[in-house]
């Protein structure tokens, strides 16, 4: 039997990192943070100053990315960086070489090395269409783009910073539009994707139901 995989698609904001990450731990299963390694490219590209418009020395670096997962801190070339790419600069190179495609498949093996026994909760935008199209479950997460910037202006602010909502929910509706229209991979659900709107349930509950599905499909313990 092939290791066991969920995927766990949606924009930014949709509650993916925070659900994926205790559904991982709940079965004891690995996890990927697929937009991670795009913001660990992206930092690598600014700090090695590639232009993030030059496709082949990016897909390059993709490539040779010296970088390790420890739980959930990040290592660059032997450097704690899990801070650093959590940066809007980094946030932004990342989403600059994220629309090109070899880029993409420069990733794809990087990505699909983290599917090992007991089994994979995989994060992203394109891990039920692109990377692991085999899954035996997907899932889709939504949320209305007010809630997401409601979201993520509660984050900023408890992190000390001041921030204005209604330019959230105009950059959120902005990103959403990029990371939907781009040609390649981009942000849909796949046609056997199971959609949860998160917009009015609490993490808790869509963990819940991600569990009982993953159950219904014999890919958890009882
Ligand atoms: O989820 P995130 O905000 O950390 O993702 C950072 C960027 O990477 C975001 O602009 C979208 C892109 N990304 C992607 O194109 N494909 C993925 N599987 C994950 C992230």
């Amino acid at each position: 039997m092939s290791v066991p995989v969920i995927t766990l698609d949606g924009p930014s904001g949709s509650g993916k990192g925070t659900v994926g990450r205790a559904v991982a731990e709940r079965l004891g299963w690995h996890f990927l943070d697929s937009g991670a390694l795009y913001r660990v490219l992206g930092l690598a590209a600014l700090r090695h100053g590639v232009a993030l418009d030059d496709e082949a020395t990016l897909a390059t670096l993709a490539q040779d990315l010296d970088v390790t997962f420890q739980g959930e801190r990040v290592i660059l070339e032997g450097e704690d960086v899990s801070g650093a790419i959590r940066s809007e600069e980094a946030g932004a190179a990342a989403s600059k070489v994220a629309a090109l495609p070899a880029v993409r498949q420069a990733l794809l093996a990087r990505q699909r090395a983290f599917r090992r026994l007991p089994g994979l909760v995989a994060d992203g935008r394109d891990m039920g269409t692109v990377v692991f199209p085999d899954a035996p479950l997907k899932v889709f997460l939504e949320a209305s783009a007010e809630e997401r910037a409601r979201r993520r202006h509660a984050q900023l602010k408890a992190q000390g910073h001041d921030v204005n909502l209604d330019q959230i929910v105009a950059d959120i509706r902005a990103r959403d539009r990029r990371d939907r229209e781009r040609a390649v991979a981009p942000l849909k659900p796949a046609e056997d994707a199971v959609v949860i709107d998160t917009t009015e349930l609490a993490p808790e509950a869509v963990i819940e139901e991600i569990l009982d599905l993953a159950k219904a499909r014999g890919l958890a313990g009882s």
